[in-house]
């Protein structure tokens, strides 16, 4: 029986790559949406064999993106750039900002061409807010910023969302996460905000090894970081409360479904810029 709801290849000018298993229609899977493909469904069925939580923890993920977006927009920041956006799931960022203040602006970035061919999705704002949509590669900060700035004033504060992102991104000499992370932060005003989850070892080590393992053998690039290397992201940052702690441990709901730290496997921070960006220690 062929699977009716499974997503049919769009008839675009853009290369999706299908054949190939991207962790933005992966994710999709995980989450029950539809708009991944046969190579994505067998490189996912491989991700649950060796991580067999990993719809808990897409779930969890979300939730933290949920309470932390609200939370900030409560702050009474306006603005926000949402990097490695994925695939539309409702809520998406920019309704749970502007349900709080519906004259929000966000920008939304990721650098896999399925999402932008369901940004239609992302850019459907309140009239007294923004959105806009950039394709672009977290690993180039200065064009995801140049192009932020059309749609928002980098002088005030931003806040910057980077959420089960960087555990794509290996780290290199001078090229790591934590240079991506000092990037961005040197264009952002203080005030500003940083919202990031991020892949663990520290919980469930083997599963979590064979499930990187799974990522790189199907041509995607990823690294669990310990609860230190990502506390080292947050260079030059203040790490609200509760701190850095596992996805459903951030300010839980008071009737969240209890996710265990070994399900979520995800660490999550929210963090203010208090001063201007710090030079990093070399
Ligand atoms: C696991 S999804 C997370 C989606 C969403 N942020 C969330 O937390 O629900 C990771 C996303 O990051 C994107 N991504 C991976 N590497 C990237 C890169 N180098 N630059 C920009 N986006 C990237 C993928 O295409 C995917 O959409």
């Amino acid at each position: 029986m062929p699977d009716e709801t499974a997503q049919q290849p769009p008839q675009i000018g853009i290369n999706l790559d299908i054949h190939r298993p991207h962790s933005a229609r992966m994710y999709d899977y995980y989450l029950g949406g539809v708009t991944n493909f046969p190579a994505d469904r067998e490189a996912a069925g491989r991700a649950l064999d060796a991580f067999p939580n990993i719809r808990i923890a897409a779930h969890a993920n979300r939730g933290f993106m949920h309470r932390s977006i609200r939370a900030i927009a409560a702050l009474g920041v306006d603005q926000f750039l949402d990097v490695g956006t994925g695939i539309p799931t409702s809520p998406n960022l920019h309704e749970i900002a502007q349900r709080v203040n519906p004259a929000v602006r966000a920008v939304y970035a990721d650098n896999d061409p399925i999402v932008l061919t369901h940004a239609e999705a992302l850019l459907n704002s309140t009239p007294e807010g923004r959105t806009t949509y950039v394709q672009g590669d977290v690993r180039d900060p200065g064009t995801i910023l140049d192009a932020a700035a059309e749609t928002l004033d980098l002088s005030r504060p931003v806040a910057l969302s980077m959420n089960a992102l960087l555990h794509f991104i290996a780290d290199r000499p001078g090229h790591g996460a934590a240079d991506i992370v000092a990037a961005f932060t040197a264009r952002l005003a203080p005030g500003s905000y940083l919202a990031i989850s991020h892949f663990t070892p520290d919980f469930e080590p083997e599963a979590t090894a064979r499930l990187v393992e799974v990522y790189r053998n199907s041509g995607t690039e990823a690294q669990a970081r310990t609860r230190d290397e990502i506390a080292a992201l947050f260079h030059g940052w203040r790490v609200l409360e509760p701190g850095i702690v596992s996805t459903p441990r951030w300010r839980p709901d008071a009737d969240i479904v209890t996710v265990t730290d070994q399900q979520a496997s995800c660490y999550a921070a929210v963090a203010r810029l208090d001063r201007s960006a710090p030079t990093r220690p070399v």
